[in-house]
């Protein structure tokens, strides 16, 4: 109804904000403050949802022709609209464009395509279900993808390990020299975590594939619109059970930042050890030109920034499951705005490990090693375990034998030589037992080889790993 005072007039009809720009215009005299606007506004973060929009309505545009809400006709118009809709938004339309949220953008532009039609979309639906929804459907992708990029780095760990398993170097406990193993075996102590992590995603996965739309903004829709249906349309594997838990549901956020900042620190513990590796004082491993960096200073320096940034990228995805955690822990159930705070953060997540993922693992790809630095490494009082452990053959319980090999490398190390050097006679003054050992050490391959146990550092073991991971990263399809 029309008013005759003038400025009633003017406010309903220049509200701050032209109302087509929100959803929820009705009861309101005035637009909300453009300090609100500011801070209300998730276009500049959820316009990336609008393929999961469209695709949404567009099922629920099915749903409510087959329950009657729409003409067959309308149904046509808005499928087809929905379709111009997604070009023009394809072409760049969500740039710069003045609505409250992703949702609100495409129904305007749906009011542009179709005209009054448009109105009819949102019966029955509300924007708590939508968002979830979509926020639902962009997860599914995300973790295809992410699931696809561990497998790349998986297959190339695996790929460089194949070349290292007759390589040789320290294994290192506490930073200090411990036993010797094979180059292989380190790099598939980094191969394993990511075997897990792709297990915890597609356990996680389980749980975002579960529908909320035809949930209503909390209590169900007032259309009894088909959502197994849907379900099966938008490919998701369940239809949720109580509308009040899904709305507000963000426990499929928190489950999958937990994986992403558990792969985050993965990455980092193996960016820790390769930034350490890759130092003049290991020198270990090379980093290709491609991948390694250089000082504005320092003429000489190979600096190995990828390992570095990975390393602290994975701070930001702790950053983000701790923020939504906390966003959660004060909720009651049921939608709140706080919840609109989910997808900066999964966001965010997301295109870290996107950056992540195929910097380190071109890294990885075109990493050399120093065989002869590795080998130089192994100094002698890593066969200290062989020592005790031949007394133990030779019939010395492992306590005993423990303490006499320790009186060994004390006596090595007083006297400057070698644990292996040690003169015979030397040996044999703290045990006669101990002369003979010393002589019974045999090579690094074979010191490598005497923990065979299943796991262990040994060929066998090693090659069977090596199988295991091959088939676990394999590209789906073959193998
Ligand atoms: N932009 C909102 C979000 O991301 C959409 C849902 C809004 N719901 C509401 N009741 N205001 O959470």
């Amino acid at each position: 109804m029309m008013s005759d005072d003038p400025k009633a007039t003017e406010a309903a009809t220049s509200p701050p904000l032209p109302p087509s720009h929100q959803m929820w215009g009705g009861r309101f005299a005035l637009g909300p403050a453009e300090a609100l606007d500011a801070l209300n506004r998730s276009l500049p973060v959820d316009h990336r949802l609008w393929p999961q929009d469209v695709a949404a309505s567009k099922a629920w545009v099915h749903a409510l022709g087959r329950v009657g809400v729409l003409s067959a006709e309308e149904e046509a118009q808005l499928l087809d609209g929905l379709d111009r809709v997604a070009e023009r938004l394809a072409d760049g339309a969500a740039a710069g464009a003045p609505d409250e949220d992703v949702h609100t953008l495409v129904e305007r532009l749906l009011y542009e395509e179709v005209g009054a039609a448009a109105g009819k979309l949102h019966t029955g639906r509300s924007r708590n279900d939508q968002v979830a929804t979509d926020l639902r459907l962009w997860t599914l992708d995300a973790v295809d993808q992410l699931d696809a990029d561990l497998a790349t780095l998986g297959r190339v760990l695996v790929e460089k390990a194949r070349e290292g398993v007759d390589v040789l170097l320290p294994g290192y406990t506490h930073g200090q020299r411990a036993q010797p193993v094979r180059w292989a075996y380190v790099l598939l102590a980094h191969a394993w975590p990511l075997t897990r992590d792709r297990q915890r995603l597609a356990d996680a996965r389980r749980r975002v594939a579960e529908l909320p739309l035809g949930s209503g903004a909390l209590a169900g829709s007032g259309f009894p619109v088909d959502r197994v249906l849907l379900k099966e349309a938008l490919g998701f594997r369940a239809v949720s059970s109580n509308a009040l838990d899904v709305t507000g549901d963000r426990d499929f956020v928190a489950e999958v930042l937990f994986v992403l900042a558990l792969v985050g620190t993965h990455l980092s513990r193996l960016s820790a050890e390769l930034v350490a590796y890759a130092s003049g004082e290991f020198g270990f491993v090379r980093l290709s030109d491609a991948f390694s960096t250089g000082s504005s200073l320092m003429p000489q320096k190979r600096n190995p920034d990828v390992f570095e940034l990975t390393r602290a990228k994975s701070a930001r995805l702790l950053g983000d499951l701790v923020a939504m955690l906390t966003t959660l822990k004060g909720l009651p159930a049921g939608y709140q705005k706080d919840l609109q705070e989910d997808k900066a953060l999964l966001f965010e997540a997301v295109d870290t490990l996107g950056l992540v993922l195929p910097a380190a693992t071109g890294a990885l790809a075109s990493l050399e090693i120093d065989r002869g630095r590795m080998a130089a490494a192994l100094d002698a009082s890593l066969r200290a375990t062989d020592l005790a452990d031949l007394l133990v053959e030779a019939g010395v319980p492992f306590r005993e034998s423990h303490g006499l090999v320790g009186r060994l490398v004390r006596e090595a190390e007083r006297s400057g030589v070698p644990l292996d050097q040690v003169p015979p006679a030397v040996a044999a003054g703290i045990h006669p037992k101990l002369g003979i050992a010393v002589s019974q050490l045999g090579t690094w391959e074979d010191s490598v080889e005497g923990r065979a146990t299943p796991g262990g550092s040994s060929r066998a073991s090693v090659e069977e790993q090596l199988e295991e991971l091959k088939r676990a990263f394999a590209p789906a399809g073959g193998v």
